[in-house]
């Protein structure tokens, strides 16, 4: 057995075992909806949109390429450095080539919005995780927009796509609560002549809204008498280039403040990550749990509320979590069950259908991972219950991840404190958005094991 960082070995898997406290000090990488933005809406400004703290992650890495591919110019000047020089709202050009997402969801949903608004015709392809999720989420508003999809059966990955040679302005009640239906259907709104407005029944993040802002667009947000928030974008704006700066990613962050919460003795500063109310869900979750996290220094860095979080081991008690914060936590669920693992008593999850059609089916993947490492779950369409083992938890399991990154840092998280280590099959898909995941653990004093030659 060699200690190596996956990508070294031809075996993916990789082991968590016991660690001693984990201590010290991380700034995760860049937030990966605020980097994926940053790109696209760099890419319609006319000038250079500077970017600094992106997530070189490779889902954001695809956008990049893609951006490349529709006719802007981007460049990597340094490490999280990068210059966009756009060519301004409805100029793309044709792409030659399919545009490939890999595993990013984000990545083809936002640009299939964005192609949808000009009259270009452009291939769709991602992996086999992304090519099972579906799209006619998207599909139904950028149809009702002007623009033809030819996909697979179920509105599926690969698809064609030819964008409206003039994009109407549609209202757009989105039956599902996702940000990244709302982007896609105001990306073509922002070459549609008019008003484009979305309908959100629960209001989901807002990075899209600021950053369309800050470039100078016109967005205002209205509460309808229903509680339904709804989004009013102008069309044909003059995008106007402002420097980015990328924070933290809160969904990052997840992983090793989890990890110093469940390991005993831990005391962990994650520096510099944003606490938009919109992705805050999990940590005033923890807080309710039990948990030991101060909210220090407070500040607004590019237009989003960022902070550094003290956070230390702690006797973590289940609660049920209210369906209402789902949206804010939605990429969280899978870490807080490992958190809830470790609690007294029950934790119930409950809204969280839309966990079923993530990068895995998270509910499913979840459990089962739960299950191998002997913590009893109980799962519905659109719920989890988890019975905690204040502290003991047997461990043991080899966890299937299904490609899902956030299954795979989860259980490895959960490896940490387990009484035996916990193995994941397949650690490579980590690098989607946390690339330095395995190397800042182990600084922490997280042990880690590949089992690769
Ligand atoms: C994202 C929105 C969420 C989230 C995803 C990133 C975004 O998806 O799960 O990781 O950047 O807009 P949905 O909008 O589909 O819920």
């Amino acid at each position: 057995m060699t200690v190596a960082h996956p990508s070294e070995s031809s075996d993916t898997s990789l082991s968590a075992e016991p660690s001693h406290s984990l201590t010290g000090r991380l700034r995760v990488p860049g937030d990966k909806s605020i980097s994926h933005r940053a790109l696209i809406f760099g890419a319609l400004t006319v000038g250079e949109t500077k970017i600094t703290g992106l997530l070189e992650g490779e889902d954001v890495l695809a956008t990049a390429e893609t951006m490349r591919r529709l006719g802007a110019e981007v460049t990597r000047t340094g490490e999280g450095a990068w210059t966009v020089h756009g060519v301004g709202v409805g100029a793309l050009r044709e792409p030659s080539q399919p545009l490939d997402f890999g595993n990013s969801g984000t990545g083809a949903r936002l640009i299939m919005g964005l192609v949808a608004g000009h009259p270009i015709t452009a291939t769709f392809i991602g992996d086999a995780s992304l090519s099972r999720r579906p799209m006619g989420r998207v599909i139904t508003p950028l149809s009702q927009m002007g623009a033809v999809f030819h996909a697979r059966e179920g509105g599926r990955l690969p698809l064609t796509l030819t964008g409206a040679r003039e994009a109407l302005p549609i209202t757009y009640r989105s039956p599902v609560a996702s940000a990244q239906v709302k982007s896609a259907v105001l990306l073509a709104g922002l070459n549609a002549r008019g008003v484009t407005t979305v309908i959100e029944p629960v209001p989901t993040r807002d990075h899209t809204e600021r950053m369309l802002r800050a470039f100078g667009a016109h967005v205002e947000t209205e509460t309808l008498p229903d509680g339904a928030l709804a989004i009013h974008l102008t069309g044909q704006p003059e995008l106007h280039p402002c420097p980015i700066i990328v924070p933290g990613d809160p969904s990052s962050a997840a992983f090793p403040v989890v990890a110093a919460l469940i390991v005993p003795g831990s005391e962990v500063v994650v520096e510099g990550i944003t606490l938009n109310p919109h992705r805050a869900g999990l940590y005033t979750t923890l807080i309710e749990m039990g948990a030991d996290i101060e909210i220090m220094n407070q500040r607004e860095e590019g237009g989003e509320p960022v902070a550094d979080l003290r956070v230390r081991a702690s006797r973590l008690h289940g609660i049920e979590v209210p369906p209402e914060r789902a949206a804010s936590m939605i990429d969280e669920y899978p870490v807080l069950a490992i958190a809830a693992s470790f609690a007294s008593g029950q934790t119930v999850m409950r809204g969280i259908h839309e966990l079923r059609v993530k990068e895995s089916d998270r509910i499913a993947a979840t459990a089962a991972g739960l299950r191998l490492n002997g913590i009893k779950v109980h799962e519905t369409e659109d719920s989890m219950t988890v019975e905690g083992r204040e502290g003991h938890v047997d461990g043991g399991g080899h966890v299937v991840t299904h490609m899902d990154h956030r299954i795979a840092m989860s259980f490895l998280v959960m490896g940490l404190a387990a009484h035996k280590p916990v193995t994941v099959d397949d650690a490579t898909m980590i690098a989607t958005s946390f690339p330095n995941f395995i190397p800042l653990m182990r600084e922490l004093g997280a042990l880690f094991v590949s089992h690769g030659q």
